[in-house]
């Protein structure tokens, strides 16, 4: 019989799961494995230190509900999810525009709007109209492209984290029309705090970072034929900028709001140009790291088999 000790214990797991019939869930499981083992040798874990490990992760998931998404709060705040946005960026056939975090609080029924139509339904604050167009990596539109916007109120707060999460504001759907031109009337985006009331906020203060996200606004796109585009908009100028607690910004994403735009489809409003342009689908995969928190808690069981 082989002992198991320090040396050994790697190697005995991952043999132990050789008889994963998935090849790709083999290939994700024995590096997880041989990865976690490291990690725990480089630190030399503690049974208590472990045990607290396990303290946060089971209070991650339970402070999950079909309104709230710790998991993937902790994704984004520890990089990963902009890391796995980065590695599907480089995946795409053509020139995209590039990826930016879906975060918690993306909701797959907004309702459907008509071009200029205002987002805005319960909330205050000074309006903006967002207006661009979607196109391809030759810069020709893509007409009827699906367009999803979300964006936080005036008190930093998405319609998922007021008293009755199934409200919903600040939040649509708008198709382009035939050169795949879009625009709509939002609020100003502003900053605000990530949730801090649970676990990931505990760390966040006991690591003493900010909590800050700088102002933006969140759009998924869509078009038969092409890769989805998961992204957001970063308002020029915002003190966390530079330090987003959830690592979303790029260069490329930042914009600049025009007080006085005579190329507005509504000259009369500040405005926010902008173009996303969308890749080739070459595959089925999804781009969003994340989805509906009512869809995750309802179907988390059936995901493993
Ligand atoms: C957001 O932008 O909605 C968000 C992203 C990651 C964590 C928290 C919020
Ligand atoms: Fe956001």
């Amino acid at each position: 019989m082989k002992a198991i000790n320090e040396h050994t214990i790697t190697d005995l797991a991952i043999e132990q799961m050789a008889t994963t019939p998935n090849p790709r869930m083999r290939q994700i499981l024995e590096s997880l494995v041989r990865h976690l083992h490291a990690f725990t040798r480089e630190v030399d874990l503690t049974p208590e230190e472990w045990l607290q490990g396990i303290r946060f992760l089971t209070a991650v998931g339970q402070k999950c509900t079909a309104h709230r998404q710790e998991f993937i709060l902790l994704s984004d705040t520890l990089g990963l999810s902009a890391l796995v946005n980065a590695l599907h960026d480089k995946r795409a056939s053509s020139a995209a525009t590039k990826s930016s975090l879906l975060g918690p609080f993306y909701r797959q029924d907004a309702p459907m709007m008509n071009l200029g139509d205002s987002i805005i339904s319960k909330s205050e604050g000074s309006e903006v109209v967002f207006y661009g167009r979607v196109i391809d990596s030759a810069g020709r539109g893509i007409p009827n492209a699906l367009i999803q916007v979300w964006e936080p109120d005036e008190t930093g707060n998405y319609d998922l984290q007021k008293h009755d999460p199934s409200v919903m504001d600040l939040r649509g759907c708008f198709r382009a029309d035939s050169e795949g031109r879009y625009y709509f009337r939002g609020l100003c985006p502003l900053g605000y705090l990530i949730p801090l009331d649970g676990p990931v906020g505990d760390m966040i203060r006991a690591q003493k970072r900010h909590g800050y996200r700088p102002a933006h606004i969140h759009f998924v796109i869509g078009a038969p034929g092409f890769r989805e585009l998961v992204t957001a908009l970063y308002v020029a100028g915002d003190a966390h900028i530079e330090s987003d607690t959830v690592f979303g910004v790029d260069a490329s994403l930042i914009i600049s709001v025009n007080k006085s735009d005579r190329s507005s489809p509504l000259p009369n409003l500040p405005s926010i140009c902008y173009d996303f342009r969308l890749a080739v689908a070459k595959d089925q995969m999804s781009g969003r790291v994340g989805a509906d928190p009512s869809q995750i808690t309802g179907r988390a069981a059936e995901n493993i088999a």
